[in-house]
């Protein structure tokens, strides 16, 4: 299958420097078998008023593009446009967004919510009142919702520990996104992530074998 519209300026499994909304827009509908999204959230430093922010130990982390809501939800509908029938959707959330709630982010899409995984990083981070030491993964499948044929590995924990690399201030495990992909996934099939940071995705899909990756990071320094 064709994966983007028309000649395109993104390689395939390879780190591209890209705005994540127009990568998206590049790819034809209902293509791809897999999205891991994962925001540069903006919400949870509005809210909780990190005044701090960028003096100390957070500026890796602040001076990464962020994204705010309206962005978030343009991501998403583009993601279930492109997105297969009974395809996945892996969407990163911090606390805040998990006890907040994201639904109202799909309200457009064909997208529902099937399951969610807690990461224990190992390492306990920073927090006002607890110290964080998890980030969680909201699972989605877009319409027809089918568990059987569609997720082949039944042995994945919903809780999760797993140090990350740290390739990049918000790096994900990567055995983990790994049994996701081959649980979701067969050989051939393509798995997107428009906000790739470190690009731990396209780790997981080089170490899983046999699926292509298209990905991209508005920061990624080709040099
Ligand atoms: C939370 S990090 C992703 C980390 C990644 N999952 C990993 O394992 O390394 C979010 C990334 O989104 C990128 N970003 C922000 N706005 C973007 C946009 N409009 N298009 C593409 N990337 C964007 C930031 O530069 C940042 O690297």
């Amino acid at each position: 299958m064709q994966i983007f519209k028309g000649e395109s300026k993104y390689l395939i499994n390879s780190k591209n420097r890209a705005e994540g909304f127009e990568l998206l827009s590049s790819v034809n509908d209902k293509s791809i078998a897999a999205v891991f999204f994962d925001p540069q959230y903006r919400g949870i430093l509005d809210k909780l008023k990190y005044g701090n922010e960028g003096k100390s130990r957070g500026k890796a982390r602040s001076s990464l593009q962020q994204m705010n809501e309206a962005a978030i939800i343009n991501f998403i509908n583009e993601i279930n446009r492109v997105l297969k029938g009974s395809g996945h959707l892996f969407l990163w959330v911090d606390k805040f967004h998990l006890c907040q709630g994201v639904l109202d982010w799909f309200l457009e899409t064909e997208l529902n919510l099937v399951d969610m995984i807690v990461w224990d990083k190992g390492k306990i981070g920073m927090g006002y009142r607890t110290r964080r030491k998890s980030e969680y993964l909201i699972v989605f499948q877009k319409s027809p919702v089918r568990a059987k044929s569609c997720w082949t590995d039944h042995a994945i924990p919903d809780v999760w520990e797993e140090k990350a690399d740290k390739i990049h201030p918000h790096s994900k495990p990567v055995e983990l996104q790994k049994r996701l992909i081959a649980a979701t996934t067969v050989e051939g099939d393509v798995v997107l992530d428009p906000a790739a940071g470190g690009f731990s995705v396209l780790t997981a899909c080089e170490q899983v074998g046999g699926r292509n990756f298209i990905g991209g990071d508005i920061a990624y320094d080709e040099k």
